[in-house]
């Protein structure tokens, strides 16, 4: 059982993540990811993009801007229809988001008083471009969604994509929430991974089947207990303005039990016959087998990246006892790990380092390697254990005389030893799930 509070700790500790601006006193809702937290971010949007894009021959991806004018919003009905409800404590001054349902019976957490009903926000960050004059209003985006529509006709000019086929992004969202909490869980800058794939209206339910299968097949194979997912349906009458169906994928958190990760969405044609509309454009499909002309209806996967990233941490982090001392060990996948391998010199001297340095050489052009000759080996295992490295290479005096070198796995912490030159091979295959001992006896 860890807190949110303690992840965030341990987050900043290891240099996963970082409050934003800390210096100048932070800014909620804002967090930067650091040294690891990169790694192991840019690892989660490779493997979703490799499964969403790469992978098929039905998907393409975009890369959107952030700022786009008025009429985006208007046409996608965030200016009219993304509202918050803003609930206020009148004893502690806390505001928070509350939903139709929680007006006037939710209750302040700290005071047991029912929030009171303090208006309503739009979450959209409001800016003007322009140097003189009247300038222009924008919006930073609130998701990625619309640019994949307000490009929907480029992509099908010049892709050759025939229905059903997919556009995918990746990239930046922004929300004024109104109480952002739980660390990377409601930020007001935060990271999506979207797909918008569209179908024939009358193939739509099939497919978001299809893809809710395939979304909750993709966070399993990473390595998420399967205990700790599920689908929540959203009711009929709460759905979003665009929604016809949604389910959202949940993974229970230790503290605050079942979240969003992700939302699937069959939207209908609500997004391309309203930028048809607004922007006076034909977004129309041409079917030049059958000769119809169409809108077509949306099937959309919207994963939160740093939820994904909370829950990958969630999931992994395990506390336990090793010889009367405590162990801290990220059993991450280790596709998502920040590093797959570390190459540990026994000591600095005698030549080891050096030998060390040569493996590391070789095997960080195939995958992300950590190298460390500082301070007993003992605490650099518990260090990479920390952070989630599954393998450890430590180069000792045996290694010098016959070119072999340990290999140790960090969730047994058993270890076989094995000759340098089948290293990129062992890895590749312990990668694709071969087990240790296939490779030699354990040490004693
Ligand atoms: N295009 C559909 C859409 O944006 P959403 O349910 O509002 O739907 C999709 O958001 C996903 O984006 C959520 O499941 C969540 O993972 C992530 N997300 C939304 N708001 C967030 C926030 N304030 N902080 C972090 N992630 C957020």
């Amino acid at each position: 059982m860890v807190s949110i509070e303690e992840m965030a700790v341990f987050c900043k500790r290891k240099g996963f993540v970082f409050p934003s601006s800390e210096i100048h006193g932070g800014l909620a809702g804002f967090f930067d990811y650091g040294p690891l937290g990169v790694e192991m971010k840019n690892n989660i949007k490779r493997l979703w993009w490799k499964s969403i894009v790469n992978d098929r021959e039905d998907v393409v991806g975009i890369d959107g801007a952030l700022i786009s004018p008025e009429s985006v919003w208007k046409a996608s009905g965030h200016v009219e229809n993304f509202i918050d409800k803003i609930g206020a404590c009148k004893k502690c001054k806390t505001k928070v988001k509350l939903d139709k349902h929680e007006i006037g019976i939710k209750k302040c957490e700290k005071c047991g008083i029912v929030y009171a009903d303090e208006g309503e926000l739009n979450p959209m960050f409001e800016t003007s471009v322009g140097s003189t004059g009247v300038k222009d209003k924008v919006y930073l985006r609130p998701e990625t969604a619309q640019m994949i529509y307000v490009n929907f006709k480029n992509v099908l000019d010049t892709s050759r994509m025939k229905i059903p086929f997919g556009i995918a992004q990746v990239g930046k969202a922004f929300r004024n929430e109104i109480s952002p909490r739980n660390f990377l869980f409601r930020m007001r800058e935060f990271d999506q991974m979207e797909l918008q794939y569209f179908v024939r209206e009358k193939n739509a339910a099939k497919i978001f089947k299809e893809w809710k299968k395939i979304r909750m097949d993709w966070y399993i194979s990473l390595g998420i207990d399967k205990k700790k997912l599920r689908f929540k349906e959203h009711d009929k009458k709460d759905l979003a303005h665009y929604a016809k169906e949604a389910f959202d994928i949940e993974f229970e958190f230790d503290e605050f039990g079942w979240q969003e990760i992700e939302g699937l969405h069959n939207r209908g044609d609500w997004d391309l016959s309203q930028h048809e509309k607004f922007s006076k454009q034909d977004l129309k499909y041409f079917d030049d087998q059958t000769k119809e002309k169409f809108i077509p209806w949306v099937v959309e996967t919207s994963s939160g990246l740093d939820r994904a990233f909370l829950t990958f941490m969630f999931n992994a982090y395990v506390e336990e006892e090793v010889k009367g001392e405590k162990r801290i060990v990220l059993k991450l996948h280790p596709d998502i790990a920040p590093f797959r391998i570390a190459i540990l010199p026994l000591v600095k001297k005698d030549g080891l380092a050096e030998k060390g340095r040569e493996i590391f050489d070789e095997l960080k052009t195939n995958c992300n390697a950590f190298y460390d000759d500082r301070s007993s080996v003992g605490r650099r295992y518990r260090r990479m254990d920390e952070i989630g490295t599954k393998w450890c290479i430590t180069v000792d005096y045996q290694t010098l005389e016959d070119s072999t070198v340990t290999i140790r796995e960090r969730d047994t912490m058993r270890q076989v030893r094995a000759k340098i030159k089948d290293l990129p091979d062992i890895i590749k295959k312990l990668s694709e799930g071969e087990k240790l001992e296939t490779f030699g006896n354990f040490i004693k």
